[in-house]
């Protein structure tokens, strides 16, 4: 298994092109289901979750082609895909294809709405919490479908097509926002997405689905209106910049007291984050091309927040904060509001030297004069990225283990990182 051995201290210092979203490039890839037409997406980033899902989108039938290297094309650009479910071959998602990648229960709408079946693995537990999926599967009952929970499996019913409703979600879900509005689009009638999530990745799978010819209203706010059309046809579009690894190296940026400038972000995807680094002292700039952010000799103030959903401060910065103010003058707290359990992080960090006390559902992280490197675990995705932040700052060597979470949803990110000055390295075994 790979580990990434880190030689914290330097500042980081140059330009750290920001990759398409992975959390937009799931979805879309999967609303290629939706249609017997090509739907080309360009700006994939290039990680393990996107070639898994390409693999259980082949298993349903669709075809999925990377496009190859263009003369004068950079290592950063990210990948053009082109998808076409001309048939759909297989209705079915295994357990062993879900349970790896809980987005891919994501399938279960386009597949019940194009053929009026759809087999799909319960998604199981998952390391930040339970994460149950009741809301994905009350929005398709409400459209009419019958579903049934059988080993393990949802089995979703609609032999005559779906009909559009009214939707309430109790909670905001960005995945049943997703399941919701690829439901919708081939439903007979209108419907109505209450309480809908304003992610800018649902917006962007929204204006994806008008792209190929459905009808949506609404697109950024928290009520969509979706008027379902008989089918959908290909189109070509262009997956947003990845907010969650914007904030990211804005937070691996500041902890090294560095300079970096973030090409391609786009800083209206994550305003209440970047509004909170200015606030601990951090020098931001928004440009048409990208975002500089600096901390030249400053100290870093603490911040009190709690995760929300958008425009809210994003869960997925939520373990890269901390390890931030783990470097603070003061006290910060950062209370959890979506996930139960997504404090793994913490027991990590504090190999590190930091101070962190967890109080239910909130972290209190008092600032320490520095941190030492150590070897630490990497437990999901986001948790791997905050040790890594950490280990940038800290005196001598951090190795962390378990990095395959690090490459589901971090595009080269040693490459990135080490272009910017910081020592840091892949150890393959
Ligand atoms: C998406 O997960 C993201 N995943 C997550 O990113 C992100 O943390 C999350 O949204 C919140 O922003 C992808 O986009 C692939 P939710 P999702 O449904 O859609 C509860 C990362 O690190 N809920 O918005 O699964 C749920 O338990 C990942 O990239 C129900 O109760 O999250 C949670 O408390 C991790 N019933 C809350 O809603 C349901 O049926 C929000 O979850 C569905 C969700």
């Amino acid at each position: 298994m790979d580990r990434i051995r880190i030689i914290g201290g330097e500042r980081l210092k140059g330009i750290i092109p920001i990759s398409g979203a992975k959390n937009s490039a799931l979805p879309l890839m999967i609303a290629s289901l939706l249609t017997r037409q090509t739907l080309t997406l360009k700006n994939v980033p290039r990680l393990a979750d996107v070639t898994l899902l390409s693999r259980i989108l082949g298993n349903h039938g669709v075809d999925v082609t990377v496009v190859g290297k263009k003369a004068g094309q950079r290592t950063s650009d990210g990948q053009t895909f082109r998808l076409t479910a001309a048939e759909i071959v297989d209705t079915t998602a295994p357990y062993e294809m879900v349970a790896r990648m809980r987005a891919s229960f994501w399938v279960l709408a386009p597949l019940l709405v194009r053929c009026g079946q759809a087999k799909v693995s319960l998604p199981g537990g998952c390391a930040i919490g339970t994460r149950p999926v009741d809301l994905h599967l009350s929005t398709l009952q409400a459209l009419g479908a019958e579903i049934e929970l059988e080993g393990g499996y949802v089995i979703a019913r609609a032999p005559s097509g779906l009909t559009g409703a009214k939707i309430t979600l109790e909670k905001v879900s960005v995945g049943a926002t997703h399941n919701a509005l690829m439901a919708a689009t081939l439903a007979r009638g209108e419907s109505l997405i209450e309480n809908a999530a304003r992610e800018p990745e649902v917006m962007d799978l929204a204006t994806c689905l008008v792209e190929m010819g459905a009808k949506i209203d609404g697109i950024g706010s928290s009520t969509l209106h979706v008027q379902g059309v008989d089918e959908l046809h290909g189109a070509e579009h262009t997956v947003l910049p990845d907010r969650i690894e914007t904030g990211t190296y804005a937070m691996a940026a500041a902890i090294t007291g560095g300079e970096v400038f973030l090409e391609g972000a786009r800083g209206d995807l994550l305003q209440e984050a970047l509004e909170l680094l200015r606030r601990s002292g951090v020098e931001i700039e928004e440009t048409a091309t990208g975002i500089k952010v600096a901390r030249n000799g400053h100290g870093l103030g603490p911040v009190e927040v709690n995760t929300a959903p958008f425009p809210g401060f994003p869960t997925d910065l939520q373990a890269q904060l901390i390890a931030l103010m783990c470097m603070a003058e003061g006290t910060s707290t950062v209370r959890e509001t979506i996930f139960e359990n997504r404090f793994m992080h913490v027991q990590e960090l504090a190999r590190l030297g930091a101070r962190i006390d967890l109080k239910g559902d909130t972290a209190v992280v008092t600032g320490v004069n520095g941190l030492t490197g150590a070897q630490v675990m990497a437990t999901d995705l986001r948790a791997s990225v905050s040790l890594i932040i950490a280990g940038l700052a800290a005196q001598g060597e951090t190795v962390i283990g378990r990095v395959y979470h690090l490459d589901r949803g971090f595009e080269r990110i040693e490459e990135k990182l080490s272009q910017c000055g910081a020592q840091i390295e892949r150890l393959s075994s």
